[in-house]
């Protein structure tokens, strides 16, 4: 992960500096904008407000004219208040421990975190939407976790150093590899330890107990996990069944060969997918080609 993130990981210009402010003003920013996006506002910002002071003296106005392209302008002006409570409580200086980086207006658990990683360089994992799926993946969890149980995953699966580079690496990789509706295993650093790399299982979307169990083994599921792992996995290149029938296995029962077939058959006459050499007795599936 740390080799790869040093040669593959992206150059984010707030990733050249540890100064608390220029790291929060990035985090807050990136909580609900693209990063492409950030990164020439972060610059023009912090010409025009360079430090806590300048934030916490600049009227609102201009912040938000500032603001404009971000969206979601209270976060700016929340972090005026932040800004104002570091001057008057903390002397101009940032706290770096959570119960009282967690008090400030616009701090919640994930900005916290990524301010004592990324600023003041303490080994806590740092665990945003993106490095969550990440991490689901990888263990190859199915059902929705509390955050707290990701949190307790990605603290013990910390590096003893380097932690900065790790988190780092992990929001890349969740960035630009394992994204929410395609992952690119062959490039992912992970794939040789990770649940649902190529060969193995697929991401499955969580249900309720009740519903899952009716669901678990319907033709139904087995036609939604097909094309979702066609989706994910193949773009236009056919898959195994075999591997079909093991990426399908961890969630359902063991013999579930008879029960692909159906499916794929099904998916076929709904010209859903091709089956090759033939729609009886298939051994590869893909998805057709206007799909
Ligand atoms: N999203 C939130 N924080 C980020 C960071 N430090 N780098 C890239 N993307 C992010």
């Amino acid at each position: 992960m740390i080799q790869w993130y040093r040669s593959k990981g992206r150059a984010l210009p707030w990733r050249n500096t540890r100064d608390p402010y220029a790291v929060f003003i990035a985090e807050i920013m990136l909580q609900q904008t693209q990063v492409n996006r950030v990164i020439p506002k972060w610059y023009s910002f912090l010409s025009l407000y360079p430090n806590w002071a300048s934030l916490a003296s600049a009227p609102p106005a201009g912040l938000i004219r500032q603001w404009v392209g971000l969206g979601y302008n209270n976060r700016v002006i929340r972090a005026r208040k932040t800004a104002q409570i570091v001057q008057k409580q903390y002397h101009g200086r940032l706290p770096s421990a959570p119960e009282l980086l967690e008090a400030l207006p616009g701090i919640g658990k994930y900005t916290s975190a990524a301010l004592q990683c990324f600023a003041f360089g303490k080994s806590v994992p740092v665990v945003d939407v993106n490095v969550n799926r990440v991490l689901t993946r990888f263990y190859g969890i199915t059902t929705t976790q509390k955050p707290t149980h990701i949190r307790e995953l990605a603290n013990q699966a910390l590096p003893k150093k380097d932690t900065y580079e790790w988190n780092q690496a992990l929001m890349d990789i969740g960035a630009s590899i394992c994204k929410a509706k395609t992952i690119n295993c062959t490039i992912c650093p992970l794939t040789k330890s990770c649940s649902t790399s190529s060969a193995g299982t697929i991401p499955v979307t969580s249900l309720s107990n009740a519903s899952q169990g009716k669901y678990l083994g319907s033709n139904r599921y087995y036609r939604g996990r097909i094309l979702n792992l066609l989706k994910l996995h193949m773009q236009n290149r056919k898959l195994g069944i075999d591997q079909l029938s093991t990426a399908l296995q961890q969630h359902t029962s063991d013999d579930n060969m008879e029960q692909i077939k159906k499916a794929l058959q099904g998916l076929q006459r709904d010209e859903l997918v091709d089956l090759h050499p033939n729609y009886k007795e298939p051994t590869h599936v893909s998805l057709p080609k206007h799909l």
